[in-house]
């Protein structure tokens, strides 16, 4: 299996870093290529040992599964770029966020698609991961990608529709819990702790907490309850939380995020009856 990444960002590096750390494929089976920031290239040849191309067409016919890690809005560019190249015998996986299967598939016509969706955290093999398989993707496609971002954390399947919401809840959901540790972190600083020491404390209350949830059976609200004695200072906190609506607060910045999904593949996905032409 030799993978291909159009596109060399943030979240490329982070599932190269995965499927070298956990040894599902060695260097040499992994390509790479951006626009135009060579330093970057070079910056992830020189760390990972990958191949490493400013072009696409040597990626394009050395890879069988091809992974498309371009921001949204350069959704359109990359399928004109690779449309009439791509073979069938090749896989697709995109992790753009909020473009559609089908506007994937109408620009790469018959070529099997897979959409994923998963989180930054796959750089140290913990991303959650939801895949949703397009219309000629086969069940062996599925399990093939599924293997890939199981490498670099959990993977589950989904329906597609529920993709704007995995993308709300996991795909930035990192971001929402760095903002958790920041805000306890300054807290702690702001009440006299030094500010280094908060942060400390901080993250590893959240790594704590993260194994309780993952090696016990209990759900979140009963290992809550437990930490929450009638009349003390965990309920004194969560008290404040609620009556400023913590629970709220979190599903609208949720359901904003997957409104946001909905609104890009509409700003960027190819429109109906709209054809991706090849660029020659
Ligand atoms: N970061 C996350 O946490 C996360 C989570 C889930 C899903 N995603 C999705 O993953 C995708 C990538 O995100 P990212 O954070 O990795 O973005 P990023 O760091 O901005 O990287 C985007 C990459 O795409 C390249 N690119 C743009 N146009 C191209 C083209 N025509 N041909 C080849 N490469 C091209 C850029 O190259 P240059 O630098 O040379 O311009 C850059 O290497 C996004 O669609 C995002 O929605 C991200």
């Amino acid at each position: 299996m030799v993978i291909g990444m159009i596109g060399a960002g943030n979240m490329a590096d982070a599932l190269i870093k995965g499927l070298l750390g956990r040894h599902v494929l060695p260097p040499d089976a992994i390509w790479a290529t951006n626009r135009s920031n060579r330093e970057r290239l070079a910056g992830l040849q020189a760390r990972y040992g990958i191949q490493i191309t400013p072009v696409k067409p040597p990626l394009l016919e050395a890879a069988g599964i091809i992974v498309l890690a371009v921001k949204p809005k350069d959704t359109r560019e990359v399928l004109g770029q690779i449309t009439g190249v791509v073979r069938r015998e090749q896989l697709v996986i995109s992790v753009i966020a909020g473009i559609p299967l089908e506007s994937l598939e109408r620009a790469l016509r018959g070529i099997p698609v897979i959409r994923a969706m998963p989180n930054t955290s796959a750089a140290v093999l913990a991303s959650a991961t939801a895949l949703a398989a397009g219309r000629h993707a086969t069940g062996e496609h599925l399990r093939t990608a599924t293997r890939i971002f199981e490498a670099v954390g959990d993977a589950v399947t989904v329906r597609e529709d529920l993709l704007d919401v995995v993308t709300a809840l996991s795909g930035s959901g990192p971001a929402y819990v760095y903002r958790l540790i920041e805000a306890m972190s300054h807290a702690g600083a702001d009440l006299g702790l030094d500010g280094e020491l908060a942060r400390r404390l901080a993250v590893q209350t959240l790594i704590g907490a993260a194994r309780m949830l993952t090696e016990s059976a209990a759900d979140p609200g009963e290992l809550r309850r437990r930490v929450t004695s009638p009349g003390g200072t965990t309920m004194a906190a969560l008290g404040v939380l609620e009556n400023r609506g913590f629970a709220e607060i979190v599903r609208e910045a949720i359901s904003r995020a997957a409104e946001r999904a909905r609104e890009m593949a509409d700003e960027f996905a190819v429109p109906d009856g709209q054809e991706v032409r090849p660029e020659v």
